[in-house]
């Protein structure tokens, strides 16, 4: 097949082939995803954000072995880190109570914590503050061209990565960050609608994006939450994006680093399994629904941001460990309920260009019709 032709501002000035950018994802966009994303004409960013600066240095070299195409590197640049915290001292916030409360759920929910275990002892290494800077560092060791950031302005950075060649995206929800974001030098805003999965705001992707387009132009603007096909892209054109950035339709691919049980809940999941919720992170963040959130939700204490992400990270181990698949915390957007088979990332891509080129093609027919 032909090669299609499908080009915006954005791959100009990415230099890629098309304006399809995978979302960064803490624990799921690892090397081999970014890489084939990139391969396929997109560009792949790595979610870096629960990296310790060596495990991201080994990630991007592997990534380098696999493409000589443009990525990115994803991590967080939040403000209000509890501000000691080391990740060692991070865990002693975790108040006892929520540790118990934690506890106790475990056990009505038959999750085989050992006996003497104090849950939080393990995980959550990015969100300790003073990573960011770290990983930055790793980035500009070597050379990513894009840095994207969300949970906090990535701006402070624009001076020298851009003269460092790179680029820099901010994540943003609301007209007032990415108006902030884009005056404060950011190349390219994610204007990022509640329907994603992960960290999201409150408003939807359709009167976001045109709001974000208005209120940072012209400054690129490219749209993210529930698209995952070739109508949500000619969509984001025309609500004046210049591309899309995707997340969960790359979850159910061959590539992505979750586990596969995890991928087959997503592909099972209609539009209504997923809710937004503070008890995975502090912060509201968007996953499939679990009978451990609801009761969490309902019965246990929210903790402030990032506390609880060091929480409920060991308590996946023992999920994990007895495959009680149903009760992990699994990042996803509403779209999962349009997503029903595994994909390589390569055909991810290419599906949405051949839709969204025939659909170009056809809608002017369409509206005369
Ligand atoms: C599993 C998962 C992990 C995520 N982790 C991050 C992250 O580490 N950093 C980030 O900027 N956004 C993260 N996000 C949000 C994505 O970058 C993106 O904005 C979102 O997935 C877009 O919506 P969609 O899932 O409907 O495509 C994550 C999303 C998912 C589904």
């Amino acid at each position: 097949m032909a090669r299609k032709t499908l080009r915006t501002k954005l791959c100009d000035l990415l230099e890629i082939e098309y304006p399809i950018l995978l979302a960064g994802m803490g624990g799921a966009a690892n090397a081999e995803l970014a890489a084939a994303v990139s391969e396929a004409g997109g560009l792949g960013i790595i979610g870096g954000m629960n990296l310790s600066p060596d495990e991201l240095d080994a990630e991007i070299v592997k990534c380098k072995k696999l493409t000589g195409k443009p990525f990115g590197v994803d991590t967080i640049a939040p403000t209000n880190m509890v501000d000691t915290a080391t990740v060692d001292e991070l865990r002693n916030y975790i108040p006892d109570e929520a540790v118990d409360f934690a506890l106790k759920l475990a056990g009505e929910l038959g999750i085989p914590v050992p006996e003497g275990t104090r849950l939080g002892k393990d995980g959550g290494t990015g969100w300790a503050a003073g990573m960011t800077p770290k990983q930055i560092e790793v980035v500009y060791d070597h050379k990513v061209p894009v840095f994207a950031a969300a949970l906090g302005s990535p701006a402070f950075m624009a001076p020298e990565a851009h003269a460092r060649g790179m680029k820099v995206i901010g994540l943003v929800g609301n007209t007032r960050q990415a108006r902030k974001e884009a005056e404060g030098g950011v190349d390219v805003i994610v204007a990022q609608g509640h329907e994603a999965g992960g960290h999201t705001g409150y408003v939807a992707t359709m009167p976001l994006v045109p709001m974000i387009v208005d209120a940072v132009s012209p400054t690129p603007v490219v749209a993210a939450g529930g698209i995952a096909d070739g109508r949500g892209l000619v969509a984001s054109l025309a609500l004046g994006a210049c591309g899309v950035w995707c997340g969960t339709a790359f979850l159910t691919t061959h590539e992505a680093g979750i586990l596969q049980e995890a991928k087959d809940r997503i592909l099972n999941a209609t539009e209504r399994d997923t809710r937004v919720t503070r008890v995975f992170t502090g912060k509201t963040c968007r996953l499939l629904t679990t009978q451990l959130i609801e009761r969490w939700e309902k019965e246990g204490p929210i903790l402030p941001f990032p506390l609880p992400i060091v929480l409920c990270t060991s308590l996946q181990d023992y999920l994990s460990e007895a495959g009680m698949v149903d009760n992990y915390f699994i990042p996803a957007g509403q779209i999962s309920g349009a997503l029903n088979e595994m994909k390589s990332a390569k055909q991810v891509v290419e599906d949405m260009v051949t839709e969204a080129v025939r659909l170009l093609e056809e809608l002017p027919a369409a509206t005369r019709a």
